[in-house]
């Protein structure tokens, strides 16, 4: 492997702000009518009352043979079963209602055109070209506008000479351990996706993830590595992240007091601040844009030890997959739009059912990163109390999403799924043949995950008592033919897509995260007393904690 400096995007690409198509494009306006204060809202909370709330799930298949095709949808390498949920078609008319009288399409279609739509931070919002494949990236770069234009350029370069270098890590038999050190986008996409796309790995490299603070995860990880063995991946879009610099500089140390020494060979680094990348002593750079949000960077650069894992044709596999739900997302009409009715479905559930989480039941372990992938999609971008125009929301937001993967998940909080006071809608993801397994193991997963559904929705009339399971509490049923780079990545980018929606009907800002500031500027306060053991201004709670820890 020849170690070589390669840039990515020129600087002015790699400003913090406004550095790229933001800059080219007016900042979207007024945001458009508060959902709460739409007929159709209206209309939803009368739906509610009369007939939402009373919905029997075991009635409504009674009533109509054809509701599994009637709340299916076929999507880009996804199947969705609807039918297990709170609701009728009359429902499903308001919901589209809402959405088009609270300007989803136009939301929708404003991002796709590159507009300052994360306006917090005065920038676009285009994660979504970094999966345009290459020969309509090209095409689209002679007649996309201007600020679109220049930038497929640069991302087609990038991506290029991004999945060049992964072919030469994996030509290169000197190097059997990746260490990628990233901590949330810069950890959670890339990790989830190489342990699900497994079967796919290039034998002979061993790819580790490391993202905790707390020095023993590197310590551990570095106990089984030779640092002519091993290439560290730097992985932050701002390349300030206190975790991941202080993982870094320590790998660094570990590396040079092991006899590491060349640096350049060793280390990569994968953001949008190329400065302080070289600062650091990296000279082999991918770099991204301010228009990737770090919980949508997995397409871009951040996607490189995935590229490793399964090769240039498996990234670019991965990246149509995702390309082709985002035609869907685009083109399909509502009614039709897998991420639309899912986004709706969600409204639904949190602001008229009250549902206050969702429960994510992979039934794969290779799927087994995808609720915390999940968690930081939705949480880190719906999590928000107040509109685009920072007044404070009367309705609720983001639901907490939560779970395990199946069966394993059947086994410790399914009991609370079936038989608890709260409602949880569960997202089953099922795949249909898997890439490895045993002799009757896939059936009898598979079974498994039919009979949750089933249970959850017919319950099992037992008199109220202990054994009695109340059922019509609602599940959605999403299946894959195959776990394959491709449908890994529509899945990916379906995800991406409902909680755009959800938060396009909230009318807040999902490409922010301003709620995760307070916390590392205080922390940043406590470091220096744990060691001089000043309580000065601290609250009596942190002041006594501080003692007892230091
Ligand atoms: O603290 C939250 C966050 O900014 C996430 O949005 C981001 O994915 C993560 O930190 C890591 O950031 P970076 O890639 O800049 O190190």
């Amino acid at each position: 492997m020849n170690a070589e400096r390669s840039d990515g995007p020129p600087r002015a690409s790699s400003a913090p702000s406004g550095g790229s198509a933001a800059h080219a494009v007016a900042s979207v306006g007024a945001s458009g009518p508060r959902c709460d204060r739409t007929p159709a809202w209206a209309a939803l909370r009368t739906q509610y009352a009369t007939a939402g709330k009373k919905l029997d799930l075991r009635e409504a298949f009674a009533a109509n043979p054809h509701r599994f095709a009637d709340f299916s949808q076929d999507a880009p390498h996804v199947f969705a079963d609807l039918s297990k949920n709170l609701i009728d078609a009359a429902t499903e008319t308001l919901l589209l209602d809402l959405a088009r009288q609270c300007g989803l399409e136009g939301r929708r279609d404003a991002m796709f055109a590159g507009d300052a739509i994360n306006r917090t931070e005065n920038r676009a919002v285009m994660h979504f070209l970094l999966r345009n494949p290459a020969p309509a990236l090209m095409q689209q770069a002679q007649t996309a506008p201007e600020n679109i234009a220049n930038e497929l350029v640069q991302v087609h370069e990038t991506l290029d000479a991004m999945l060049a270098f992964a072919e030469r890590v994996r030509a290169d038999a000197a190097i059997t351990d990746i260490v990628n050190i990233g901590i949330g986008g810069s950890d959670l996409g890339p990790q989830m996706a190489v342990l699900a796309l497994e079967a796919f790995r290039q034998p002979g490299k061993r790819l580790h993830f490391v993202s905790n603070i707390d020095g023993q995860e590197l310590a551990g990880v570095l106990e089984d590595l030779k640092p002519q063995n091993t290439l560290f991946v730097i992985a932050s879009k701002t390349f300030a992240t206190i975790e991941t610099m202080t993982n870094a500089a320590s790998a660094k140390q570990w590396f040079e007091a092991h006899g590491g020494t060349d640096i350049a060979r060793h280390f990569a680094a994968l953001t949008t601040n190329v400065a302080a990348a070289n600062a650091f002593g990296v000279s082999t750079n991918f770099g991204f844009w301010d228009w990737v949000g770090g919980r949508y960077s997995l397409w871009s650069a951040i996607g490189l030890p995935l590229a490793i894992a399964i090769g240039a044709q498996g990234f670019r596999n991965f990246l149509a997959g995702a390309h082709a739900m985002d035609q869907h997302f685009r083109a399909t009409p509502l009614a039709q739009n897998l991420p639309v009715r899912l986004g709706l479905l969600d409204v639904w559930y949190r602001n008229f059912h009250g549902f206050s989480s969702r429960s994510i039941a992979p039934y794969s372990t290779a799927l087994r990163r995808l609720p915390a992938y999940l968690q930081q999609l939705e949480m880190e971008s719906n999590g928000k109390r107040v509109d685009l125009d920072g007044q404070a929301l009367p309705f609720a937001t983001a639901p907490v999403l939560w779970g395990e993967p199946g069966t394993n998940g059947q086994h410790a909080y399914f009991q609370m799924l079936h038989q608890g006071t709260e409602v949880v809608p569960v997202e089953f993801v099922a795949i249909k043949r898997v890439a490895r397994s045993l002799p009757g193991h896939n059936d009898k997963l598979l079974a498994n995950v039919l009979a949750q559904a089933q249970a959850l929705m017919q319950g099992k009339d037992d008199g109220g008592g202990h054994k009695h399971f109340p059922g019509n509490r609602p599940s959605t049923f999403l299946l894959l033919e195959e776990l394959t780079p491709a449908s890994l990545g529509a899945l990916i980018t379906l995800q991406e897509h409902r909680v755009f929606v959800s938060g396009a009907i909230w009318g807040i800002n999902s490409f922010d995260q301003w709620g995760v500031e307070l916390g590392k500027v205080l922390a940043r306060d406590i470091e220096p007393r744990l060691q001089s053991g000043d309580t000065a201004g601290l609250d009596g709670s942190t002041a006594g904690l501080l003692q007892r820890l230091r």
